[in-house]
This record gives structure tokens, sequence and C-alpha cells, in this order.
């Protein structure tokens, strides 16, 4: 069994879950699943390293012999979701941020049911981390949150939206490398929210912006620096920082916290705004972060500082992960050459036209096979890959080089204007990570934990 660009495949059992890979990968354990799939540690058999295998599971309806089996097949919501996710992933390229390593061709169009990629392979989450008994020391914390807000940076300059930060799409490696995934709701940037859509959004609601909460209609990248805010706060408290039960609920934690916002930093509908108004609560002073002192008395005064500036209830009045970086409290880890910035802006309109399940499917086909041409050399199994002429409504082909893979080879190769190496494992980047007890116990942490 081979597929179209013609790798060997095998069939694995996975805790009962059948995973249909190539050859080259050797599947160990399932260490995540999440609401579309699982995530499998693997060792790749060409590299010898271990990395992440996702299957995001019956995204579309296969077609066998003219009929259409449908097993299980997602909403289309979801299935943009994925393709998404698949884009996003193409397109960023940051050591703070997943890295794509190969996405798996399908045996055939009618057989596209299933979606597997391969990230690489992180040793925990930090809901894993936060919910373990491993010490964390305030150079650990200023690591961690510099490291989600290079991140942030980065995407934001590609104007994409995470929207949905949260310490389980945060995953670290013992060494304190930390990078961030899962960006199926990802988003561009200025979007406006559609009331009907608040109930489907599912980003957790711990870490969602009051505007979002208050349904205001257009949403920032400040979204996302509040979400990290959150973790920041949670990282010093070893718990939730407001931990809702409702909307409304979790909007009264947060004011009950921060202060009455003035009506001017109220942004959201009219409900919404008038919903806060009439809490009451006292009034919230946006400058000062004594809330934070009396929150977390014993934490580093810069670091609170730049939490009161994550958290403010008014977006515009909220600091971008640009300026965040630039804080004093990373005096020490910030080295303003080393920011990077995407080149190119991410292009979210190519879903405005996707309005049925096959449309998607086709456009996620055509995105699978061209990035796995373009990237053949990379990741070959020893086999000369051939795309075999399919029957794909839309499809380009295999004549023409097709737009995005040339697009893609650009950025692989220029895609971040990188001043000075991103690599952290560099031996001066070393010397910026928590010195000892820096380094975590994994295997403390793993017992407890993930693996
Ligand atoms: N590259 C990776 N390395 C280690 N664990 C991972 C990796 N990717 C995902 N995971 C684990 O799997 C979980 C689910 O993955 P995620 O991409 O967030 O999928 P979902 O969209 O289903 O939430 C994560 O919360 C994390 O615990
Ligand atoms: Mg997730």
């Amino acid at each position: 069994m081979s597929n179209v660009i013609g790798q060997q495949l095998c069939k694995v059992d996975m805790e009962g879950e059948e995973l249909i890979i190539p050859t080259r990968y050797q599947v160990e354990k399932i260490i995540g699943r999440g609401s579309y799939g699982l995530v499998c540690s693997t060792r790749d058999r060409v590299t010898g390293k271990n990395v992440a295998l996702k299957k995001n599971i019956d995204i579309f309806p296969r077609i066998v012999s003219n009929r259409t089996v449908i097993k299980k097949t997602r909403s289309i919501l979801t299935q943009k979701r994925i393709l998404r996710e698949l884009k996003v992933l193409m397109h960023l390229n940051h050591p703070n941020i997943v890295s794509l390593k190969e996405v798996i061709a399908p045996i055939s169009f009618n057989d596209f049911g299933d979606v597997y990629f391969v990230t690489d392979l992180m040793e925990a989450d930090m809901r894993a981390i936060l919910s373990s008994n491993q010490g964390l020391s305030d150079q650990h914390i200023k690591y961690f949150v510099y490291q989600m807000l290079s991140a942030l940076a980065h995407m934001h300059s590609a104007d994409i939206l995470h929207r949905d930060l949260k310490p389980e799409n945060v995953l670290l490696n013992a060494d304190c490398e930390l990078r961030i995934c899962d960006f199926g709701l990802s988003r561009g940037v200025d979007f406006e929210q559609d009331p009907t859509m608040s109930t489907n959004y599912v980003q957790t609601r711990w870490y969602r912006a009051p505007e979002l909460l208050l349904d205001h209609a257009t949403v920032t990248k400040e979204i996302d620096v509040w979400s990290v805010g959150c973790i920041f706060g949670e990282l010093y408290g070893r718990k939730v920082l407001f931990q809702g039960t409702s909307t409304p609920n979790q909007l009264m934690r947060i004011i009950k916290v921060l202060g009455k916002p003035t009506p001017a930093d109220i942004k959201g509908s009219r409900s919404g705004v008038e919903f806060v108004n009439n809490l009451s609560a006292p009034e919230n002073n946006s400058e000062s972060s004594l809330w934070a002192k009396r929150m977390f008395p014993g934490a580093n005064p810069l670091g609170l500082d730049l939490l009161n500036k994550m958290l403010q209830f008014n977006p515009d009045k909220r600091i971008t992960a640009e300026d965040a970086l630039k804080h004093p409290y990373f005096s020490d880890l910030h080295d303003p050459t080393e920011v990077i910035t995407a080149s190119e802006k991410f292009d979210f309109s190519f879903e405005d036209t996707l309005d049925s399940t096959h449309a998607i499917k086709t456009e996620c086909y055509n995105t699978v096979i061209q990035y796995c041409k373009s990237h053949q050399g990379r990741s070959s199994n020893g086999v000369l890959p051939s795309v075999a002429s399919q029957n794909v409504p839309g499809s380009r082909g295999s004549t023409t080089e097709p737009q995005k893979t040339q697009r893609r080879s650009s950025i692989s190769s220029s895609s971040s204007k990188r001043t000075t190496s991103p690599q952290r494992k560099s031996p001066a980047n070393k010397n910026r990570r928590p010195s000892n007890g820096g380094y975590f116990d994994s295997t403390s942490v793993a017992k407890q934990t993930l693996y």
C-alpha cells in the first residue's frame, strides 16, 4: 500500500485506533487526545529522532465506488479548522512555535478522510507542569512568558491571531524550551465577531479577553496578549487566574480582581457594556499593579508591572506582544536584534469561497500534495515520489509548479528576518535559560503528568 506520492504505508493499531502512516514512522504511544483526534510520540526511523504525529480523524467523507461513505464526518467548521491549522503551520517559522516536519499524503483523493501531520515532539504541555509539583522560579516564569510573547510577536507580525492560548496549547521541554501549538482557531486580524458564532466558539472561557466575552464587534491581536497574561498569572499563583463558570461569572471574576473599568474602557456590544456598568465593584485603576502585588506578594515587581499591562480590560491600553518583549522585566533576556518578524502576512481569504465539504476537501488535498511535492527531498524515505494523476476537481495537476508551492519554498528559506540565529540552543542563548535548578526534573514531571 502506498500513498499518492509513492511512500510505502503501513497500518498500525494504537490503543484501538488505526493509523495508516509511512513505514518510516514507528508509533510509540498516545500522548494527547483532542477534540478531533490524537497525538502520538513516534520514532522517525530515517532521522532516528522522535516526533509528534497528529491524526485528525474522519475529517472528510471517503468516497468508495461512487458511493459516499459517511464515517462520522465533521462539520464544515471543523473541516475549515483543520485546513487552517495546516496552512498556518506551513506559513509560520519560529523557534517558539511547533514546526511542521511532514504532512502525510493520503492514498487517494477519494480515500482522504483523516489528516495526519508531524511536528517536533515536546516533553509536556504547560497544563501538566502547572499541575505537577515542579517548583517554578521567577527565572522559569520569566523565560516561559518571554518565549510565549516571542511566538505571539511573530504570529502577530504575520497578521495571525491564535485565539486559543491556554496551558494545554503551550508545549515545553525539560530544558525550558517552549513552543505554542494548536492553530485550529486562528484567524486574521481585526476579524468581526459573528454573534451567532459565540455559542460555537470554543476558546476556553478562562483565557478569553473581556472584549470577546462582551461580544465586541471587532477583535484585535490583543486578545492573545490577554490569554498569555492569564497564563502568566497562573504561573505565579499555580491556579487558574479567572476560573469563571459562565460568561457573566467570568466577567465578574475579572472585575473582582482588576476593579470595575471606566465606561470608556469597556469594549463590547450594547448589552455587554450595560452588564459591566451595572456590576458593583471598586473602580479599576489601570495604571496600578496593586491588585497583582496583593495577589502574588512575593513576585518580582517588574513581572507584576508587566502582568498588569497585559491584563488591561481595554484592549487599546493593553501592551502589544512586541512592546512586552521590551519591558524591563526581560532586560536580561531581550536582544532587540533577535526579534523575528514574519516577512509575509498570512492571507485567510482562501476560506471565503470554501462553502462546502467538497470545496474544503479539495483545497485541503491540494494543499497537502503541494506541500509534499515541495518537501520531497527533505522527507523522502528513499522512494522517489511521483504524484499520481488524480481526478480532483480544481486540481492544478502535477505539470505546473503550483504557486503556493513556490511561496512555501521562499518562506522556508527566507520567511523570517533573523538578525541573529533564533536557535536558543546557541551558547549565548543557553546562558539566558534559568540557571539550575533551571532545568526541569522531567522524570518527576513526567511521572505525574503526560508520559
Ligand atoms: N508536538 C507535540 N509534542 C508533545 N505533545 C503534543 C504535541 N502536540 C500536541 N501535543 C499534546 O496533545 C494535546 C492535543 O494537541 P492539540 O494540537 O492541542 O490538539 P487539539 O486541537 O485537539 O487540542 C496537547 O494539549 C498536548 O498535550
Ligand atoms: Mg489543543
